[in-house]
């Protein structure tokens, strides 16, 4: 057994699987994953770049293992993702000469790659994130080259390509901060405009990268009411706690070159110590309870990781921190907070 079972009345507990543990067919982390999972998102094998480099080839290797182990093991298999501005070849907001694509030209381009891609996987998977990360976190709409191109429109129209293609997988919009009120209101009457328009969208990601010290679950459980109100499903799509004090104050110049870093910046390189270890358990215990009060509406809680070796949070925003933000440690034992979320249910 694993926490999956003990939450199995409630919602899916699930992970990430990384590229390199697909292509090295790494068992010790697939193992452990299989054993405390029942849903798996792709980190990476699945976003534009690594799986279509250029417009002529695309790279299923990873992708085609990442949903075998799926199937393999009976899991809720999360497609990531159909369009985001990240991680996208900026040839793709290109045309043959080099110019700037028309809109016609890059929606042409959107709906033939979620043909192919959501295409090969129909009827496989049970979810897409279709839209990742559109809105920013005031409230506004993220000047990507989408937007740019494309307007608004082209989120209604990422999910109406994904529906034509594979009618049965649930369509997600992801996003990060969701738990900022102007951007969490922002996304909802997104959301509620897309229902009366008819755009077939069946629920809303909140990622949860949080910190040890916000946002405060009273924001978690409005976001999770607010998502309930407009009739949508609630994924918890990529939970995971940063222990590290934060850099955002920093100036960005310091902070964009990613590599400066101080101990005090990056205090726990020995091992985290008792009282963190504690309050991550607490914290990842609260944010569980809320998670509980809407199990209802929530299809699944999925970690951005197993464990704290693989998170991208030890490269985020500056590079080569120490980071434990996940429910196993580096030698794949689990830490304290997971016991604490099997107690929860025990
Ligand atoms: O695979 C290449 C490799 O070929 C190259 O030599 C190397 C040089 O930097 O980079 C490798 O790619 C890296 C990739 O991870 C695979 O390890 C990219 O640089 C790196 O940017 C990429 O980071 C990923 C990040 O998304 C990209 O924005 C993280 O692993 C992944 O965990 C993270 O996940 C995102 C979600 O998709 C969306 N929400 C936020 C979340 C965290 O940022």
């Amino acid at each position: 057994t694993g926490i999956k079972d003990f939450y199995k009345d409630d919602f899916h507990v699930g992970t990430i699987l990384s590229t390199g543990a697909l292509l090295k067919n790494d068992t010790k982390t697939l193992s452990l994953v299989a054993r405390e999972f029942n849903a798996i998102t792709a980190e990476n094998c699945m976003k534009w770049e690594p799986i279509r480099p250029n417009d002529k080839e695309w790279d299923w290797t990873a992708a085609d293992k990442f949903v075998e182990f799926g199937e393999q093991n009976k899991m809720y298999i999360v497609g990531h993702n159909l369009v985001w501005h990240s991680q996208c070849p900026k040839e793709v907001f290109q045309n043959e000469t080099g110019g700037v694509i028309s809109k016609e030209g890059l929606t042409k381009k959107m709906q033939d790659h979620i043909a192919t891609k959501a295409g090969r996987y129909k009827g496989r998977l049970q979810a897409w994130d279709v839209v990742n990360e559109a809105v920013e976190d005031d409230g506004s709409w993220r000047k990507s080259p989408w937007y740019n191109i494309m307007g608004e429109d082209f989120i209604a129209k990422a999910f109406h390509f994904a529906h034509e293609v594979d009618p049965k997988a649930h369509l997600i919009y992801n996003d990060y901060n969701t738990e900022t009120p102007v951007k969490r209101d922002f996304i909802v009457n997104m959301v509620k405009n897309f229902k009366k328009k008819g755009v077939p969208i069946q629920g809303v990601g909140m990622q949860e990268h949080l910190s040890i010290d916000g946002p405060g679950v009273e924001e978690i459980d409005k976001t999770l009411t607010m998502l309930k109100e407009i009739g949508v499903r609630a994924h918890i799509t990529e939970l995971d706690i940063d222990v590290l004090p934060s850099v955002w104050n920093l100036p960005t110049a310091e902070v964009s070159t990613r590599f400066d870093y101080t101990p005090a910046r990056d205090p726990y390189t020995k091992g985290l110590p008792k009282e963190i270890e504690e309050k991550l358990a607490k914290r990842y215990e609260d944010i569980f309870k809320v998670y509980l009060k809407h199990r209802d509406n929530i299809d699944r809680v999925t970690f951005w990781g197993t464990t704290d070796a693989e998170s991208w949070l030890n490269g985020f925003p500056i590079r080569g921190r120490t980071n434990y933000p996940l429910l196993f440690d580096r030698e794949y034992k689990p830490k304290a907070a997971y016991f604490r979320l099997l107690d929860l249910k025990k």
